[in-house]
């Protein structure tokens, strides 16, 4: 890995107490499949004040850096990662009622939390994050969803930092979402942005609608067709445009249990990938080549990853 951070950045890091920094930090502690190689920098910012100083020194470094969420959907290279990950802590783990069955979501609230959260509440339409792993922020990022919808159709607003630390609250109706993607519009917020957050509105559950009852449905529906446990990344390929899934595509080229090294395809769903307890970040890279190429023998359709793989 090529080292991206300055000495004297090193050493402002070192000093800083509003940052939780560790170097050369495996990043298969950080990631749900539990492979990827060292971070030159793993830092966890707790609040706003301290996550500007952060993108704004490591601006001036010239330090490239990305946002890891809980590491749910993404596949780190062995060779590790250079300049800074950053991780979003505690203080932006809140979520707060607001007047109109609105909540403010911080993004490092966990998808489940929000989900439970919402029932509790009666608050209806988190069906469409039930049982995704990962965080709030995570979700937006990648517009995750289920078969309900998508994490868009909840938004509000999103509130983003930008590089130079300054803050942007914008409207849901100008980000284009796009099937398990999201772009900003054209102005000041343009990648590397950080999504901090999101107001997100629900609606009043209907008389006699039971959304405790809902969500135990889905999980117990989830628990039957996906995997579950660790050494999973969730689907790892998105779905194509037609009538059948890239699980369903997978199935059929009859690559269940298929695998390179002790990554493999679930024999449960074919879409997500297990480590089975010692694979490389370039086994599961490996794989997901294979698994494609077959799949576009078998049915002519090219599958896209679904999973962010982060070299
Ligand atoms: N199928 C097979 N074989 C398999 C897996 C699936 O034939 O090994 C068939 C199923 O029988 C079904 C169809 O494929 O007819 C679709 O499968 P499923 O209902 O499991 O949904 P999916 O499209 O594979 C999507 C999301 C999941 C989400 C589920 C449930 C994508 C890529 N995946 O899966 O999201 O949990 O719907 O709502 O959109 C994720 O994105 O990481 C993820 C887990």
């Amino acid at each position: 890995m090529e080292k991206a951070i300055h000495r004297d950045f090193a050493a402002w890091l070192v000093k800083s107490k509003a940052l939780c920094v560790r170097f050369d930090e495996p990043m298969s502690r950080h990631t749900t499949l539990g492979v990827g190689g060292p971070a030159e920098a793993f830092v966890v910012a707790d609040t706003k004040k301290a996550l500007a100083q952060l993108v704004q020194k490591a601006g001036k470094f010239g330090c490239p850096w990305q946002v890891l969420g809980k590491g749910s959907n993404v596949l780190v290279g062995d060779e590790g990662l250079s300049g800074l990950v950053i991780k979003l802590g505690k203080g932006f783990g809140r979520i707060r009622a607001l007047p109109g069955n609105a909540v403010f979501a911080g993004a490092s609230v966990r998808s489940t939390t929000l989900c439970r959260y919402a029932v509790k509440n009666n608050l209806d339409g988190f069906q469409v994050l039930a049982g995704i792993p990962g965080t709030v922020g995570g979700a937006l990022w990648g517009n995750a969803g289920t078969s309900a919808g998508h994490m868009g159709q909840l938004v509000q607003q999103v509130l983003v930092m930008d590089s130079l630390g300054a803050e942007h609250k914008i409207e849901s109706g100008q980000i284009c979402w796009g099937y398990r993607s999201m772009a900003l519009p054209q102005g000041p917020a343009q990648k590397p942005f950080i999504i901090i957050g999101a107001w997100l509105g629900f609606c009043p559950a209907k008389k006699g609608q039971s959304l405790e009852k809902e969500y135990s449905l889905i999980l117990e529906t989830r628990k039957k067709n996906q995997p579950a446990g660790s050494g999973l990344a969730g689907c790892f390929f998105k779905n194509p445009p037609g009538s059948l899934s890239a699980g369903a595509l997978i199935d059929r080229a009859g690559l269940k249990g298929f695998g390179v090294g002790d990554a493999v395809v679930s024999s449960v769903h074919a879409n997500f990938f297990v480590n089975r307890g010692n694979a490389k970040a370039a086994d599961f890279i490996a794989l997901m080549e294979k698994v494609a190429q077959k799949v576009r023998q078998h049915s002519g359709i090219s599958l896209e990853p679904e999973v962010r793989v982060l070299l």
